[in-house]
């Protein structure tokens, strides 16, 4: 079978099948329309930030329904993921269920604003954002006990579109497109930041991210350190979940409701400066001695344990890898959305 499609799809090359695609995409458009695309993201304000995004689909795929869901405007981003999960659900359920046809989900996670932090170990900083919003929100940086800076605040919108994926039995989400997130992880700071970046801070945070009172705070709930992998383990309460690294009673339900979307596109880069190692965008993370190793090499991917695997025999998986684009322009490049984005939303 595969054989034999891996052939016919090699002779139908060039114009006709140019051809077949562009009347393919003129019929899916007319006859049955484009799927309402969901965007959910960590960004502190919304609508303005997303204009050539949305821009971007309303050129290649007229008239669909996209729906920008605002994370701070359901939960805050001191809240533990598993939390924030649960507001967005509630967002987007509606919207699931008005789409007969299924939506897509596109993920991402970041706003530039401006911060005052005061900062022991964690810092606890006041920030101002698009549109004068002002937001609390928590980071790992600074050697400074107050300092003002640029800082991007969250990388969450990735993760929770998994933790949604995973608890949601009856979800419809066809292709789910994870812009530039820490899905295997985050261990080390933004290059904005990485001169005065204390590598002592890095290396401690474990002793207060893998405690109770650290994974009431998002970051510690994807903090991952190489060097402490038992205490991430066991410590880590969304991502060691997510990833069933921990062993779990729900993982198999989880799995079969994550094996529920059509397509998984893994968007991230070299010179995106904030996930740290970038990699971790596509599932790859740094071993012990903190090589990277790839997706295809790690332990979650070999034995399964959520999926990965079954997604790629059934050739539904997809990484999509470019260089040059940094953190807060992923959503807004017409070549990231051209080369990783558009194929996906019809
Ligand atoms: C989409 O593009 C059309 C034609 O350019 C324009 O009239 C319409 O206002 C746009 N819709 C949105 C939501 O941007
Ligand atoms: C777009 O989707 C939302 C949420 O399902 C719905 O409330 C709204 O009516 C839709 N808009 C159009 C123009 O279909
Ligand atoms: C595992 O985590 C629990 C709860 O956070 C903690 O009480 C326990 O001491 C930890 N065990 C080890 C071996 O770290
Ligand atoms: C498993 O799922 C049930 C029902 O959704 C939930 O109440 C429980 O907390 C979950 N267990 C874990 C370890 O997440
Ligand atoms: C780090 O680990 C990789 C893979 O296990 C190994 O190939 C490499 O030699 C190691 N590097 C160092 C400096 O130990
Ligand atoms: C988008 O990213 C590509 C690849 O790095 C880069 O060459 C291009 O200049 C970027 N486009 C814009 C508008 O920033």
């Amino acid at each position: 079978m595969k054989g034999l499609s891996a052939v016919s799809s090699r002779r139908k090359s060039g114009v006709p099948r140019l051809l077949w695609t562009l009347l393919g995409a003129c019929l899916v458009a007319t006859v049955i329309g484009y799927k309402p695309v969901v965007i959910v993201h960590g960004l502190f304000d919304s609508s303005g930030v997303f204009v050539e995004l949305l821009r971007f689909i309303n050129q290649s795929h007229p008239g669909t329904n996209v729906s920008v869901i605002d994370l701070f405007d359901h939960s805050s981003s001191l809240q533990p993921l598993w939390k924030q999960v649960e507001g967005f659900k509630e967002a987007i359920y509606p919207i699931m269920q008005n789409a007969a046809d299924g939506v897509h989900f596109i993920c991402y996670s970041q706003g530039v604003c401006v911060c005052v932090c005061v900062c022991v170990c964690v810092c606890v900083c006041v920030c101002v954002c698009a549109r004068a919003r002002v937001r609390l929100c928590v980071m790992l940086n600074l050697f400074f006990l107050t300092q003002l800076y640029i800082h991007p605040c969250s990388v969450t919108g990735g993760l929770i579109c998994r933790g949604i994926l995973s608890t949601l039995p009856n979800h419809n989400v066809h292709s789910f497109i994870s812009l530039s997130s820490p899905q295997a992880g985050q261990y080390g700071d933004t290059d904005y930041l990485k001169y005065l970046f204390p590598q002592f801070m890095k290396s401690n945070l474990f002793h207060f991210c893998y405690t109770g009172v650290g994974q009431r705070i998002s970051i510690c709930n994807y903090w991952k350190d190489p060097h402490h992998t038992d205490m991430y383990v066991n410590g880590s309460d969304y991502l060691a979940l997510l990833n069933s690294e921990r062993p779990n009673p729900n993982s198999t339900v989880w799995k079969k409701n994550f094996l529920r979307i059509k397509k998984l596109v893994l968007i991230g880069g070299p010179d995106d400066g904030v996930i740290t190692p970038w990699q971790s965008s596509q599932f790859g993370f740094y071993n012990d001695n903190e090589t990277v190793v790839e997706i295809k090499d790690q332990d979650l991917y070999l034995r399964d344990v959520f999926g990965l695997k079954t997604l790629n025999a059934r050739g539904d998986l997809f990484l999509c890898s470019m260089a040059g684009v940094e953190h807060v322009k992923w959503h807004s490049n017409d070549t990231v959305f051209n080369t990783c984005i558009k194929k996906w939303l019809v």
